[in-house]
C-alpha cells in the first residue's frame, strides 16, 4: 500500500475530530510518534523532491521535527528546526519571523540562527499540519531573509478548507500534501480524493 493510503487509514482509525476544524492525531504524529510511518513519509517527500537540489530541510519545533528529520535523512542533507523564542532571548545572530496562530489566537516569534541557513541553500519546508499556512509563511520569510531559495513545501496532513493551501500555491511554490482533508462531516474525516479514486 502507498504511504498515502496507510496515512489516510491511520487518520480514519485513530484520528479524533474536535469541533468543526481540528483533527487530533496524538497517537502517531503530535505526541506519540510512529517511527515506521514517519520513515515512509520521509521517503515519500524525498522521492518527490529528489531532483530539486535540496540542500536543507526546514521545519518548526516541535511536531514538524519527526517528518522533517526523516525527509532529511533520505535526502542526505541537514534538517534545521526553527525555535519558538521569547523575544527577549533573540539576538542579532538569528533570522526571526512572526507567526500568528488563528487556532490559538497568539503571535509567536520563530528564529533560526544565521549559521544554519545561507544564500546558497535550496530549502524544502516540511510540517505536520497545514491549516492557515502561517507557520510555512514564517519559514518562507526566514528563507527569503537569508537569500536562500524555497524549492518546495511538504505537508503530512493539510486541511484543504483552510487558507494555507491556496496561500502557498499563490506564491508558485510546489506543494506536496500527503493526506488532504476536504472537510469534516459528522465527526468523520472526508479526504479530498474521495469519490475521485
Ligand atoms: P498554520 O500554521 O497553518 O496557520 O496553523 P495554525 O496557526 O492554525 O495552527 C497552530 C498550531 O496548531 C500548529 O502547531 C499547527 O500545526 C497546529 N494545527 C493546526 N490545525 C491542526 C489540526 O487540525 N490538528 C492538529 N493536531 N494540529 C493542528 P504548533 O502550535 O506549531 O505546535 P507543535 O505541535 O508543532 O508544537
Ligand atoms: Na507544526
Ligand atoms: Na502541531
Amino acid at each position: 500500500r502507498s504511504v498515502i493510503k496507510i496515512l489516510e487509514e491511520k487518520i480514519k482509525s485513530e484520528g479524533v475530530v474536535l469541533g468543526s476544524d481540528i483533527l487530533k492525531v496524538d497517537s502517531f504524529l503530535n505526541h506519540q510518534v510512529d517511527p515506521f510511518l514517519m520513515s515512509q513519509i520521509g521517503q515519500a517527500f524525498a522521492d518527490k523532491f529528489s531532483q530539486a537540489g535540496i540542500t536543507k530541510v526546514l521545519t518548526i519545533e516541535a511536531s514538524g521535527i519527526a517528518p522533517a528529520l526523516m525527509t532529511s535523512l533520505q535526502l542526505q542533507v541537514p534538517m534545521v528546526f526553527a525555535r519558538k523564542h521569547k523575544s527577549r532571548t533573540l539576538s542579532g545572530n538569528f533570522y526571526t519571523a512572526s507567526v500568528y496562530s488563528f487556532t490559538k489566537q497568539t503571535e509567536n516569534k520563530i528564529a533560526i540562527s544565521k549559521k544554519f541557513i545561507n544564500a546558497d541553500d535550496r530549502v524544502l519546508i516540511i510540517d505536520d499540519f497545514l491549516a492557515n499556512g502561517q507557520a510555512v509563511q514564517g519559514l518562507l520569510d526566514i528563507t527569503s531573509q537569508a537569500g536562500a531559495t524555497a524549492v518546495g513545501v511538504g505537508i503530512v496532513i493539510e486541511k484543504r478548507f483552510q487558507a494555507g493551501h491556496d496561500l502557498i500555491l499563490s506564491k508558485n511554490i510546489p506543494l506536496v500534501s500527503l493526506a488532504s482533508i476536504d472537510h469534516f462531516q459528522d465527526g468523520q474525516v472526508v479526504f479530498n480524493n474521495e469519490g475521485a479514486a
